[in-house]
């Protein structure tokens, strides 16, 4: 796994591991032959910059659907009917505004990108002081609009942790109690703030590692072991009954040992009762190979086994994935449709959210390595708003129906 996600990474340091290795081997050769170091160094430097500038270079791929005619609108929302099914995209506030129309006829709900993180929502990073302006300002604007929101995510121990969580927990005289006492404060002060404006919550974010089949070790796991995710579940069930209540994962693959890890940890928490009523699959499509619609539909069958719904909460798929495709644009189409067509097609499944409209200011352009490995493009709408093939194709994968 680890060897998979440092991909991109992997042929550089291959490449300065053999030649380091020569370099030692000609040294030790040829003692104190300066001329030679310096050779060596220069070799390697050179291979290093090659690489690099091969690996690093942004790409440019032809827009062949820039050419074509602009197809008939086919709004996506428009193709799932009254089912109920979820179509959502995840904004900031700019995007709200910006693109209202264009969500209110593509859309029918939408997550909060950010806003709704615990770190985000304290007034200056303040434990247990909220300002909830800015995402008043996006549940609000998207409800006005008539979407559902999403809320995303209240308890996540790989990033947005509040300041000064680590510090009050470590210093305090009973850890677990204080822990467990924030957790529930920060459940509560929040679902109370959004009761009957967020019907479906994000409780706990990214329980694994994202590298191997293993518990993520941070403050909540490490202070409360797998039981925090219990709690949350227990003090988010307690502050809001009426809320849908989501455990959130992102699995690359759908058939080896994380993503079976995964299922044993739902298979544990279903027989503890914690209160759990569906499971968020992020399905971010970014490094590892694209995962096949047999390994997807039966992995949703072994969630549905267990008695959970299930969504994809955060879909995007990196064009760069498609680098040796005739056209990676459609390459990138097709994967995408293929995801949607399982999510549309399977009983246990509930809706599709993107995790973002347009390709302009998308988040893998901030994020090293994906930074470094341009274009990522990873959504629907192009940076000039023009829909790319996969939007027609997701539009087509929605309308197929169940
Ligand atoms: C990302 C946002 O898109 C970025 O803007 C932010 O800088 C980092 O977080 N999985 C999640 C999301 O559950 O919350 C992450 O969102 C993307 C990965």
């Amino acid at each position: 796994m680890v060897t998979q996600i440092l991909g991109p990474i992997l042929p550089i340091a291959i490449c300065v591991f053999v030649v380091t290795l020569l370099a030692l081997i000609v040294l030790a050769v040829l003692r104190r032959a300066r001329a030679v170091w310096w050779l060596v160094l220069v070799a390697e430097a050179g291979v290093i910059v090659l690489i690099g500038r091969q690996w690093f270079a942004p790409r440019e791929y032809p827009r062949l659907y820039a050419a074509q005619p602009v197809p008939a609108p086919r709004p996506l929302a428009a193709q799932v009917g009254g089912s109920g099914f979820r179509v959502g995209v995840a904004v900031s506030e700019p995007v709200l505004e910006r693109h209202a129309d264009l969500l209110r006829a593509e859309f029918n709900s939408v997550t909060p990108e950010n806003a709704t993180k615990w770190r985000r929502l304290l007034k200056d990073g303040r434990l247990g002081d909220y300002d909830f302006v800015q995402a008043d300002r996006i549940v609000d604007g998207a409800r006005a609009l008539g979407l559902q929101v999403r809320g995303h995510v209240l308890v996540w121990g790989h990033l947005e942790i509040p300041d000064g969580l680590e510090e009050t927990v470590g210093s305090a005289a009973d850890p677990a109690g204080t822990l467990r006492e924030a957790m529930r404060h920060h459940i509560r002060a929040t679902l109370e703030h959004f009761r009957g404006r967020i019907g479906q919550w994000d409780v706990v974010n990214e329980p694994l590692s994202w590298t191997s089949a293993k518990m993520h070790d941070n403050i909540f796991q490490r202070t409360l072991g797998t039981d925090y995710i219990d709690h949350a579940f227990r003090c988010a069930k307690e502050a809001d009954p009426s809320v849908a209540l989501y455990l959130n994962e992102q699995l690359w693959e759908y058939d080896g040992a994380r993503s079976k890890q995964f299922l044993q940890l739902l298979a544990d928490l279903k027989r503890r009762g914690v209160p759990i009523d569906g499971i968020g699959l992020q399905g971010h499509i970014n490094m590892l190979p694209v995962p096949s619609a047999a390994a997807l539909r039966a992995y949703l069958d072994q969630i549905a086994a267990l008695g959970f719904s299930v969504e994809f909460t955060e879909v995007d798929c990196r064009l760069r994935m498609f680098d040796g495709a005739a056209d990676p644009y459609t390459a990138q189409a097709e994967a995408v449709a293929d995801l949607v067509s399982v999510a549309r097609a399977h009983p246990a499944c509930h809706g599709v959210t993107f995790w973002g409209l347009s390709d302009r200011g998308n988040w893998y352009d901030e994020l090293p390595p994906f930074s470094l490995l341009r274009p990522n493009d990873p959504y629907l709408w192009d940076d000039a708003m023009r829909p790319k093939p996969v939007h027609a194709a997701v539009a087509r994968a929605l309308g197929g129906g169940r």
